[in-house]
């Protein structure tokens, strides 16, 4: 992120998407008295509007939006304004069908839905940034207008399109990245199976083939598809910036699920991290996962604050079975954002839809009208959240930090690897869940960032590597710190080859092991470790190269081998797992690393209860269904207290 810059309205933002184009316009005056009842300040207007802002190429119906904005001002309801370019309308589809994404099948997607187009199509790119510019000319200088939302949700429909424009722009990025086909042809690994390639026309995108595809191919698709999405941001951000530069520009990110779009770089390109956070129903502990989805946007963005843009009331219709909130949670996984760093709490949508495919999506004001549970909570938070305004731009910190890196996470889900059940969300949900319920907060970096602010850093199966990776996590080990790292990291290089001489091949020398062979275990198969522990998915034949066993493998064709280790390294330590410890196992483990780097909780908590500092503010958050107390103050089952000058 160049510089932070926030949107000129007071207190904590709140509110979220507004969607009148739905609604005939009587309703626009009651929507924006209500929203004034419920303490709304900022809006989300015209993210889907496309179609009604230019129902026929270079024909502009503004008149609506006009009014709309109008009501707002008048209501003191600041506009976050969408460039409206999240789907382009049918008539652009028809009129340039090669703006229709291609499956890696060779299906050519068609409109009906929303977002079909291709991220490299210049005819999607020259209509939208027309758009943006026509958008920023009419309502740049509009009072309500504070800040801009470039499109939506980058990639959540359709991250890589395989069609022959997108082939064009793969082999463009490529060029950039290696120059020569030399250099792709040794990085791409190509002596292998008869890939080598003698022309550039012959490089394509890695559409369906019979088996494998060419990993570093893959690995470099996904670069390339996080690069051509941000290529889209930035040219509508650009014409914005130039005409309007006193609005700060950003997208929303859909963090910490979305796997498509690197918003370690992407956060370098908004002016504000703006996230979208929907808790899972078959998510055991769907709270673990929106503190996780908070903390990853907080450090993407350097620890600035960050907008909850959107989230949802209730219910979300786009899931299997899409469960309800019961009273109370509405708040307490708002608090949980705010907690974690958030200056705003937006939600999709104002007004619950009536037609189309998200009618049965929750909003601020539910199809049951204003005498309801959830409109009755929204007055409520709405209220909370205007007596919080102190909370806006305090800071979390803490010296705990996971390592985040998308490529890692590419490459390690890539297919032909030693077992399918090492995925990198997975392994770091668990590691997080472990610290989550140990009442460490946690920050994300990347492990060619800044690691100087912490004194643990963890590694769950960082399988990619990069060498100056490598050599920051052995500095921060040399220089006193802790570095605790599962299995399957540092195997490979920025390429995805092997790094030879025995795995963890980056981390050997820090982690003071040597492992020969993997020996993944099947989905049902468990080890007894001498600790008295249970490890799963995974275990290896490794030496002991420096390092001290902690426990070892009971039982099985690798019994006796270390499955836990701890190497003093310089003035620090280093602790490999070398499975997947259950998850009682690993929070004592983690407890004790912890503990022997002078770690702990910002205030002792029963189990189940989140504590989070956040500048001189302790959030507390009771998610069981005990009432609990916690330094000093009771917080009763289900409710969440925040307490000043803590
Ligand atoms: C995303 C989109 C919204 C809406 C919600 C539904 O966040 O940005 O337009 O579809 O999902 O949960």
């Amino acid at each position: 992120m160049v510089e932070h810059r926030w949107p000129d309205v007071d207190g904590l933002l709140y509110g979220g998407d507004y969607n009148p184009e739905q609604w005939p316009e009587q309703v626009w005056p009651q929507d924006v008295q209500l929203m004034q009842e419920a303490g709304v300040t900022l809006v989300t207007v015209g993210v889907f509007s496309w179609a009604l802002l230019e129902p026929t190429e270079g024909r502009y119906e503004f008149g609506w939006l006009d009014r709309v904005l109008g009501l707002l001002h008048e209501g003191g309801i600041a506009v976050d304004l969408a460039t409206a370019t999240a789907s382009p309308p049918p008539w652009f589809s028809l009129a340039f069908p090669d703006s229709l994404p291609v499956t890696e099948d060779g299906v050519r997607l068609a409109w009906g839905s929303r977002q079909a187009y291709c991220p490299s199509s210049t005819a999607y790119r020259r209509a939208a940034t027309r758009l943006a510019g026509a958008m920023a000319e009419r309502y740049g200088r509009h009072p309500a207008v504070r800040m801009w939302h470039v499109g939506n949700e980058y990639g959540c429909h359709v991250a890589h399109c395989f069609c022959d424009t997108s082939a064009a722009a793969f082999r463009t990025f490529l060029q950039d990245r290696y120059g020569d086909l030399v250099t792709l042809n040794a990085a791409w690994g190509t002596a292998f199976w008869s890939q080598h390639y003698s022309a550039w026309e012959q490089v394509i995108p890695p559409r369906a083939s019979p088996t494998h595809r060419n990993p570093t191919q893959q690995l470099d698709w996904w670069r390339f598809g996080s690069e051509a999405l941000l290529e889209l941001y930035r040219a509508e951000r650009d014409v914005l910036r130039t005409l309007t530069p006193h609005l700060p520009v950003t997208t929303n990110f859909m963090a910490p699920g979305f796997k498509a779009a690197d918003y370690v770089a992407w956060a370098r390109e908004v002016d504000l991290v703006a996230n979208d956070h929907y808790l899972l129903g078959a998510d055991p502990a769907p709270m673990v996962d929106l503190a996780l989805g908070a903390d990853l946007m907080r450090s993407v963005g350097a620890g600035a604050p960050w907008l909850l843009m959107e989230s949802s009331t209730s219910a979300v219709n786009w899931q299997p079975h899409n469960l309800a909130k019961p009273a109370g949670q509405l708040r307490r996984n708002a608090l949980a954002q705010v907690a974690r760093g958030a200056d705003g709490v937006l939600f999709f949508q104002w007004r619950a839809s009536r037609a189309g495919a998200e009618k049965f999506h929750s909003g601020l004001v539910p199809h049951a009208g204003t005498d309801t549970k959830i409109w009755r909570e929204v007055v409520d938070l709405g209220q909370e959240l205007a007596g919080l305004a102190d909370v806006v731009g305090t800071r979390v910190q803490t010296q705990v930090a996971i390592l985040w890196d998308y490529e890692a996470w590419w490459a390690v889900e890539l297919d032909s690897h030693p077992s399918a059940d090492v995925t990198y969300a997975a392994a770091v949900r668990r590691t997080y869940e472990a610290l989550w319920r140990a009442g460490i907060t946690v920050d994300f970096v990347h492990p060619e960032g800044d690691l100087s602010a912490y004194r643990m850093l963890l590694a769950p199966s960082l399988y990619l590597l990069s060498d100056a990776g490598a050599r920051a996590l052995e500095a921060h080990v040399r220089d006193g710190g802790s570095l605790v790292v599962s299995y399957f990291s540092g195997v490979v290089d920025s390429n995805d080859h092997v790094r030879l001489g025995g795995y963890p091949g980056a981390l050997r020398e820090v982690l003071g092991v040597q492992v020969e062979e993997f020996f993944p275990l099947l989905p049902a198969e468990t080890l007894a470790l001498s600790n008295g522990a249970t490890g799963s998915r995974w275990s290896e034949l490794l030496m002991l190269r420096g390092a001290k066993a902690l426990a070892s493998i009971e039982s099985g064709p690798l019994a006796g081998v270390p499955a836990l280790t701890r190497h003093s390294y310089g003035r620090g330590n280093a602790t490999y797992l070398a499975t997947d410890l259950d998850p009682a196992a690993l929070g004592r483990l983690l407890l004790e690393e912890l503990e022997q780097a002078g770690l702990e909780p910002v205030a002792p908590a029963p189990p189940g209860v989140e504590v989070v500092r956040r500048g001189s503010f302790l959030f507390v958050i009771n998610h069981t269904s005990d009432d609990a107390v916690v330094a000093g103050t009771p917080v009763p089952a289900g409710g969440a207290t925040v307490l000043r000058g803590a």
